[in-house]
């Protein structure tokens, strides 16, 4: 009986101690770490952490109120927790960004899976060298027709709305699908409409989720109302990416194309069967990547927007834009050659990206003790860096940081950052860098073309300047602009 109630105590033991060592003591010692070089933070409660504090100032915040265009000052807005404690605290820049990732729970883990996002070592490095291949050089620039037939679709609808209001959000939004779909997957926005319902629907729990409170250990056997949700719509995501692999699989087993095909798809699906046994890649591992890049390729949505929305405010630029738009291309598609000499547009997505950068949140943990720049770091340390503060720090970009201003990027990057290109992360930096980065600018260089050969845009009066956080930024009342054609 001793025995017994002997073993039955060192089982209860040993959760909580976990539970104690990882809520308490671990963040006390790393709290008492950074304290005794001079860091300071917001106190660290047992359970909760800082989570209380950030609902409290995220409450104390009216992220309703209109902005007052043209300032561009969103951060204190979005990010209210991580404002106030910069102003309270210090704020320190590193020169190179090479730790691993952190993990990522929950319902984002159901959202990336074990993909290239999160993924590290050997693992990581197999699937970035699949990636990069498949979007970069010859590769990207076989997308080109791709993405222009897709903008053309979206401008024949756009005529029906010549001389009036329209809202843009939903059209960029399937734009960006359509052509993430037809790039990558060859298939179209129809056939994955499926999977973007269910990758906005996980998405929408993330957004709920951020800050909810999760118990360790208890995860696994308490399951909320939204967890129990979260698995069922992963499970019938997987379900229907496999449609779409066996689709792609049947046709090369019944003769029809001889190869698995040139695209994304294509290149996972040749790993899996002929990858050997360095770069073969499980059913899993296609399934997290398919995610992955569907997700991803939608990131493309926000930047567009952005920089549409930007030049119906500064209609100077857009003046600009479209004068070297008609020079490159006339009335002409753009083409790839053409899309590498652009100076003016490319200024301008960097400025709005500067803005509103999609990636509100970067987190890497340091791997053993590390030092970053005087400071020493404990192992398994967590580092957060909000971009949208990095590219708002005065000391960087100057008193107006907060207004668009593209001509910071006339000569270049490094100038513009005075020789710190880590304060513009809009795509991350190291080895981690977007690996859509220049799919991504096609995509978006080729958008803004066409729209700019064939109209001039300005703000709605209906449109209300007033950004909010759903993991990127977005426009609260949708973004509405007034089309006139040339
Ligand atoms: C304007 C649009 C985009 C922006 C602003 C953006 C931004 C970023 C950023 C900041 C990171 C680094 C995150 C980190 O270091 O933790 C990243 C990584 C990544 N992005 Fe993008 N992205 C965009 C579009 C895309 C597209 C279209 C794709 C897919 C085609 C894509 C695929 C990825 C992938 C797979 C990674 C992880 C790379 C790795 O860890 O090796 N992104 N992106």
């Amino acid at each position: 009986m001793i025995a017994i109630c002997a073993v039955c105590a060192s089982f209860l033991l040993l959760p909580l101690t976990i539970i104690f060592y990882k809520l308490w003591w671990t963040r006390l010692h790393f709290q008492s770490i950074m304290e005794s070089q001079g860091i300071k933070g917001p106190s660290y409660n047992f359970f909760h952490g800082n989570i209380k504090d950030i609902i409290k100032i995220e409450n104390q915040t009216n992220s309703n109120v209109p902005i007052y265009l043209p300032d561009h000052d969103v951060f204190p807005r979005l990010q209210p927790h991580w404002y106030s404690w910069m102003k309270l605290y210090e704020k320190y820049l590193s020169t190179k960004m090479v730790y691993p990732k952190t993990e990522r729970e929950g319902h984002l883990k159901k959202l990336l899976g074990d993909g290239i996002v999160v993924a590290e070592g050997e693992k990581w490095l197999k699937l970035r060298k699949l990636a990069n291949h498949a979007f970069h050089g010859e590769c990207l620039k076989d997308m080109v027709p791709a993405m222009v037939a897709s903008v053309r679709t979206m401008l024949e609808k756009w005529r029906s709305y010549e001389g009036k209001e329209i809202e843009v959000c939903g059209d960029f939004r399937i734009l960006s699908s359509e052509v993430i779909s037809r790039t990558a997957f060859g298939s179209s926005y129809v056939e994955g409409i499926k999977i973007f319902d269910m990758l906005g629907k996980l998405f929408a729990l993330v957004s709920k989720n951020a800050y909810k409170m999760k118990f360790l250990g208890l995860v696994k056997f308490v399951r909320t109302k939204d967890d129990r949700e979260a698995d069922k719509i992963e499970q019938l995501l997987h379900e229907s990416i496999m449609e779409i692999v066996r689709k792609r699989q049947d046709e090369v087993i019944t003769g029809r194309p001889d190869s698995f095909g040139s695209d994304f798809l294509g290149s996972l699906l040749k790993a899996h069967h002929e990858g050997g046994e360095k770069n073969q890649m499980s059913a899993a591992e296609i399934i997290d990547e398919c995610k992955t890049f569907y997700f991803a390729g939608q990131l493309t949505t926000y930047s567009l927007l952005w920089t549409v929305l930007l030049l119906a405010i500064h209609t100077d630029w857009q003046e600009k834009a479209r004068n070297e738009v008609l020079q490159l291309f006339g009335r002409e598609n753009p083409n790839s050659e053409a899309i590498a000499r652009m100076k003016t547009v490319n200024m301008i997505i960097h400025e709005t990206l500067r803005l509103y950068s999609p990636v509100t949140l970067i987190t890497r943990r340091t791997q053993g003790k590390v030092m970053l720049g005087r400071f020493k770091f404990p192992a398994n340390f967590e580092l957060v860096i909000p971009p949208l503060a990095l590219h708002r720090n005065p000391d960087i970009w100057g008193p107006d940081a907060h207004l668009f201003k593209p001509e910071r990027f006339a000569e270049g990057l490094a100038k513009a950052t005075k020789g710190n290109p880590m304060a513009f992360l809009a795509f991350g930096s190291g080895p981690r860098t977007c690996v859509g980065l220049n799919f991504a600018s096609y995509e978006v260089k080729i958008a803004l073309s066409m729209i700019l050969q064939r109209y001039k845009f300005t703000l709605s009066p209906n449109y209300v300047h007033s950004p909010f956080l759903a993991l990127t930024v977005q426009p609260q009342h949708g973004a509405q602009i007034l089309l006139q054609p040339l």
